[in-house]
């Protein structure tokens, strides 16, 4: 009854300042209905109020029309856009940074170990503790320990991707590491199909790695895995299916996805080129004490 008293005020309303719907519109187009634009994608991030982005319990999707970038205390000329933060429950951060010119980055709190992957641009990795300087570019990385004195700047512009954590380990010995990706060897996945690189050394001097992992068109994970580790995960090329806990999410290069400890992973590659992705891991620590 009250609808329908809405609807008789909201008609009276209108047609008190003259207007019929007749009056909004002089001509329409329905050529959308019959587009071949659907055979070419549809861009269904443009859609208003849509968004694939989703923040549940125990995973989280953020796609990239989701992402706020915003000045960050330290930093110079750059933005910042955290997509995983201890707020999600997580032990890391994970953040995607855009360079400007003549910018430069803000020192890690103390205690706190930093991994830079490049995306695009060029950046400068510094350690004033040894004077060294090192010039990276897309698909190199650089590993800083806590408190380690580092810096990074960029003189035309970088896009990055940052991993940040505390540092866990009493007795471990953690040092500097950088280098290219495309360099590092490809590792044994006994059972697997995909392609296995590990950025930082598998010993028991880092509490977390990077790994990078490629599944051709077809290809998925065999494991359906659940375990205590956590993930930050970053589709750097390619698309595919991820499923997460109960759902099952299509995915696209940009889309980054925070796993807590426990979900079910699992993650199918399609359309036509291979997928890629970057994926933080804890490791090391004894579950019992963190
Ligand atoms: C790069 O890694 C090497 C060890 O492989 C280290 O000696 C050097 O200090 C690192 N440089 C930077 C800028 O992190």
């Amino acid at each position: 009854m009250r609808v329908i008293w809405l609807l008789f005020v909201v008609g009276f309303a209108k047609r008190a300042a003259g207007l019929q719907n007749s009056d909004l519109e002089d001509s329409w187009d329905y050529s959308n209905v019959f587009s071949t634009s659907r055979n070419e994608g549809i861009t269904f991030a443009d859609l208003p109020g849509f968004t694939r982005s989703t923040y549940q319990r125990d995973h989280a999707l953020i796609t990239p029309e989701s992402r706020v970038f915003a000045s960050m205390p330290g930093w110079k000329n750059a933005l910042t856009a955290h997509l995983i933060s201890p707020a999600t429950g997580s032990k890391f951060s994970m953040y995607l940074v855009d360079m400007k010119a003549s910018s430069a980055a803000g020192t890690p709190p103390a205690g706190v170990e930093r991994f830079v992957f490049v995306l695009d641009g060029a950046v400068k990795a510094t350690l004033s503790s040894n004077k060294e300087e090192k010039l990276l570019h897309a698909d190199d990385y650089a590993y800083f320990p806590a408190d380690s004195a580092n810096g990074l700047s960029s003189d035309a512009g970088a896009g990055l991707l940052i991993f940040e954590r505390f540092y866990a380990l009493k007795s471990g010995q953690a040092a500097p590491v950088n280098g290219s990706t495309a360099e590092r060897p490809v590792l044994p996945v006994p059972g697997e199909v995909f392609a296995l690189r590990k950025l930082l050394p598998s010993s028991n001097d880092y509490d977390f790695n990077i790994h990078v992992m490629d599944f051709r068109p077809g290809e998925a994970l065999y494991v359906k895995e659940v375990h205590y580790n956590q993930h930050g995960l970053l589709l750097l090329q390619g698309q595919g299916i991820y499923r997460l806990g109960d759902s099952w999410y299509p995915v696209q290069a940009g889309d980054a996805i925070w796993m807590a400890p426990y979900v079910v992973q699992w993650y199918g590659a399609l359309g036509s080129t291979t997928s890629r992705y970057i994926l933080y891991k804890d490791t090391t620590e004894d579950p019992l004490e963190h």
